[in-house]
């Protein structure tokens, strides 16, 4: 997709739509409409003053220039009250409005002013959000439909109409970009996106001068990573472990769940939950895109993207609940319920973090717990640690990029809960509930002293309904956050 600035009247620029934010009530044509209204005879001040158009968050009016101005149709569209107005609305309505542009007008093309729209952060953030916005909301997953393929409008053309903003435009397209790289990632069906494919994504990212290593299942066993390969014995499909290097500087760790598909394994997941389970890779998509992105920004840190990728299936050799297994670091796990599986592969993924890459700070990023989704919904992830420091940085990220995440308690109690018996850590908590926070309390056993936080994306990695620039399913979740969070670290 192309994204361009220029800088134009738009009395005389040729696009087939000129999108124009009114905040309500719609008392009166933007000055930037002025001119264009004049030429119109005062239709949009006719449908302000007639109450056709109140501006009204989500509401939208589509005006016909009937080729009295180059552009063909201008599509006024509301932005709520102006108190309430942030940037993410920005990145809102610009998703709103691409969806409207190919769903409700059938055009491939489009131009905005949304940018222009006056709030009190810079114009610079103001056209990333919106150029982010824009290209996310003109994705659609559409790579296996076969039966009138011709018909369906994909937007090419997206132009900004300003100036002195094409860094941050360009910048914004990146990021959404790789967050719909995320997307794809999780659409992809699970039978078509196993470990090995998923390793070679990362692995493409060596064009853009990243250095990958992919460990295949005997690369695995040398590393000792004794409980991914536990996680895996229920899979005919090999797993895979992946590290990615990108610069220099401080050294940041990025740690992702990769599990290509979650049957639970022998504590099988009933259908409904299993349905959606193509989209457990989503902390390691999210992981390769950040790199991705981190190399085409061309951050000034050291960015390193690991992850652990295998099925989880109720193969001939599954691993059983009541199997106790050793991890990398030597602790040993015991197998509660083997759909709790997320966390084992993670505790692997954590300690050869820490151990061998020896990173300034870690933050992993895992669909790890429908307890998670009950908590928080999909609003925002949850996040915990015990560095304060870290987790108020991601918390601030998050306010900005719209990508927020929310703290979770951590006492000492729920640590004990995880406490095992027979073994050193048991991978379900002994009480039944706040299963996100036992979770991260296991991981947590995982990570000696580095700085570290885990992210539960569970509820925020997929949607079930299309959300202004959210499509229905993977939602890419995560590349705002930890690009904002490593660029001000
Ligand atoms: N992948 C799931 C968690 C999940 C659920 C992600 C819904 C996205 C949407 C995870 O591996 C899992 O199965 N967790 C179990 C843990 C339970 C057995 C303690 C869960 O949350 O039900
Ligand atoms: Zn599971
Ligand atoms: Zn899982």
């Amino acid at each position: 997709m192309k994204i361009d600035v220029v800088d134009a009247q738009l009395d005389s620029f040729k696009t087939e739509l000129i999108v124009v934010g009114l905040f309500s009530p719609a008392e009166e044509v933007p000055a930037e409409l002025k001119s264009v209204d004049a030429k119109l005879n005062g239709a949009i001040a006719h449908a302000i003053k007639g109450k056709e158009f109140e501006g009204e968050y989500q509401q939208f009016r589509l005006v016909s220039t009937l080729d009295k101005i180059p552009a063909k149709n201008i599509l006024l569209i509301g932005l709520g009250k102006k108190e309430d107005a942030n940037i993410e609305l920005l990145r809102r309505a610009a998703g709103l409005s691409a969806r409207i542009a190919r769903d409700f007008c059938g055009i491939t093309e489009f131009s905005t002013t949304l940018h222009n729209i006056e709030l009190d952060v810079s114009k610079e953030e103001r056209a990333q959000a919106v150029a982010e916005g824009s290209v996310l909301g003109s994705y659609q997953y559409i790579k296996y439909r076969t039966v009138d393929k011709e018909k369906i409008k994909v937007i090419q053309s997206i132009t900004l109409v300003g100036n002195g903003v094409d860094a941050f435009v360009k910048k914004g397209a990146v990021l959404a970009e790789c967050e719909n790289l995320v997307r794809d990632l999780a659409n992809e069906p699970a039978s078509n996106l196993k470990p090995e494919q998923l390793a070679d994504v990362a692995k493409e990212l060596e064009k853009l001068g990243v250095k990958v290593s992919v460990y295949d299942k005997k690369g695995i066993e040398k590393l000792g990573l004794t409980a991914l390969l536990a996680v895996n014995r229920g899979s005919v499909n090999e797993p895979r472990f992946v590290v990615m290097e990108y610069g220099s500087g401080k050294r940041v760790a990025l740690v992702g769940k990769g599990l290509t598909f979650d049957a639970g394994g022998l504590d099988l997941k009933p259908d409904d939950s299993m349905l959606t389970m193509k989209h457990d890779m989503c902390g390691a998509a999210v992981v390769i895109a950040t790199v991705k992105a981190a190399a085409l920004l061309k951050l000034k840190m050291n960015v390193v993207g690991v992850f652990a990728s295998t099925e989880n299936m109720p193969g001939m050799d599954a691993y059983k609940p009541g199997d106790i297994i050793p991890a990398f670091n030597g602790k040993t796990i015991e197998v509660a319920n083997t759909d709790a599986e997320g966390r084992i592969v993670l505790a692997d993924a954590l300690a050869y973090t820490e151990k061998v890459l020896k990173p300034d700070a870690i933050i992993d990023l895992a669909t790890l717990t429908g307890a998670c989704m009950v908590a928080l919904g999909n609003v925002c992830a949850g996040v915990m640690g015990k560095d304060k420091n870290l987790i108020s940085h991601l918390m601030k990220s998050g306010n900005v990029t719209g990508e927020r995440v929310w703290e979770l308690p951590f006492f000492q109690e729920y640590h004990e809960q995880v406490k095992s018996e027979v073994a050193d850590v048991r991978n379900l908590g002994i009480y039944k509930y706040g299963g996100a926070i036992t979770a991260g309390a296991f991981l947590s056993a995982f990570v000696e002293k580095t700085p570290w936080a885990h992210i539960d994306i569970a509820g925020t990695s997929w949607s079930d309904i299309d959300l202004d620039y959210t499509r229905k399913g993977g939602t890419g979740f995560g590349v705002r956050l930890l690009v904002h969070a490593l660029e001000n670290w």
